[in-house]
């Protein structure tokens, strides 16, 4: 069994999916494994620490790889260079992206989207939305903290008093809690929504005040993965009305709310961020996915009426924590897919988890979510 990590193809991508930790676990499995040259650098892992972990570093690393272990989906210029039938695994980001999923099919490898993994204790271990948000949520009040221009803790000094910072945390889901948690280490007084019930009690018990619409689309927003529903259009406003509200008195914001499969909810409006006052920071986790906030632009901090809205993609100037988790995540899946006593990739297409990740096999986009059109 051969198992490879290119470097990734897209130059904003710093992380690698696999680290010499998890390169020597892959090896106890029987696999030989192949790192591309430089693949870990941007991650501060060098092709000597992969060597000295038992990899072999070469250029042509994907050629004949049973796995391929990857952070995001291979492009159309990747795939002629893998094995037909070359189980790949990555983030796939595969909602909307019908003609990249066909052309993995095409290419005959047999991909598998980490991304999801279901939330089952038995998959906690994979959960990369987890991992990879955690440190999100952790980075997006670092970046807040960089770009205000007050302190966040209250001081109080001979010259006066530097009142706390006002933080509100939109969303608490895994990057929301984290952020909830860091802000409140470095002092900042901090309030929190979600439209899921559950999220009241998480948000309480890290010492921030819950703040949202609690009628009875509200009790029921949790579906049975434990994900946000979309919400109607009535709740929607009644939402912005109270948001509206809030903002005003805000010196930071941070916005994480997500709904699996569907561009994110619109929480912040452009008249929310001028109603802030000059100097205020909104951070936008969810830009990627459409943004939470009018004018967060992917990858750059823009300012309007003098408030800064961060839309930096922030998980990638953690590269080298967020390498380590998700390679441990990868690990943890790839090992449901080797027979370890015969020491041969033995994939169980009946497993749920195999059956809730895989997309392409066999020439075939095989997930029944993402079937084309004409076939639905
Ligand atoms: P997510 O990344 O999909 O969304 C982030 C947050 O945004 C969620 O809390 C969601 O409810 C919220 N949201 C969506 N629409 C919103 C709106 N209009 N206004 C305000 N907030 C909105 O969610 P994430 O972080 O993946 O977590 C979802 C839940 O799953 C959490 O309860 C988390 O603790 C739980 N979880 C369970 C795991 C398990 O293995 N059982 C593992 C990881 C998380």
């Amino acid at each position: 069994m051969r198992v490879a990590i290119p470097s990734e193809a897209d130059p904003a991508e710093p992380r690698v999916a696999a680290t010499p930790e998890t390169v020597k676990k892959i090896k106890t499995l029987g696999a030989e494994v192949a790192v591309e040259p430089g693949a870990g650098v941007k991650s501060g892992i060098l092709d000597a620490d992969y060597e000295a972990a038992g990899a072999v570093v070469s250029g042509d690393a994907v050629k004949d790889a049973d796995v391929v272990l990857k952070v995001r989906r291979p492009s159309a210029t990747e795939l002629p260079a893998y094995k037909c039938g070359a189980v790949v695994i990555a983030i796939m980001d595969p909602f909307g992206q019908q003609a990249a999923l066909e052309a993995m099919a095409k290419a005959g490898i047999s991909a598998f989207a980490m991304e999801l993994m279901p939330r089952v204790t038995r998959a906690q271990v994979m959960d990369v939305l987890s991992s990879q948000a955690n440190l999100a949520g952790y980075r997006a009040v670092i970046d807040a903290g960089a770009e205000y221009g007050r302190a966040f803790p209250m001081m109080m000094t001979a010259a006066g008093t530097v009142p706390a910072a006002r933080v509100f945390v939109m969303g608490a889901g895994v990057a929301g809690l984290q952020a909830i948690a860091t802000a409140r280490r470095l002092g900042a007084v901090v309030t929190a929504t979600d439209v899921r019930p559950a999220a009241k009690e998480q948000v309480e018990s890290l010492g921030a005040k819950f703040i949202a619409v609690e009628d009875d689309e509200f009790k029921q927003a949790e579906t049975a993965g434990g994900y946000a529903k979309e919400m109607s259009k009535e709740y929607q406003a009644k939402q912005a009305a109270l948001v509206a509200e809030h903002i005003k008195k805000q010196d930071v914001v941070i916005t994480t709310a997500l709904i699996p499969g569907r561009p994110a909810p619109r929480l912040i409006s452009k008249a929310m961020v001028e109603s802030m006052r000059p100097g205020s920071v909104i951070v936008d986790l969810a830009v990627e996915r459409g943004g939470n906030v009018e004018g967060a632009i992917a990858g750059e901090t823009t300012a309007a009426n003098g408030v800064k809205i961060v839309g930096s993609s922030n998980v990638t100037r953690l590269a080298a924590s967020a390498s380590s988790l998700y390679a441990r995540n990868l690990y943890a899946f790839l090992e449901t897919l080797v027979d370890k006593k015969a020491q041969v990739l033995a994939v169980n297409w009946d497993d749920e988890l195999v059956k809730a990740t895989a997309l392409t096999r066999d020439g075939a986009v095989v997930h029944p979510n993402f079937q084309p059109k004409t076939a639905a």
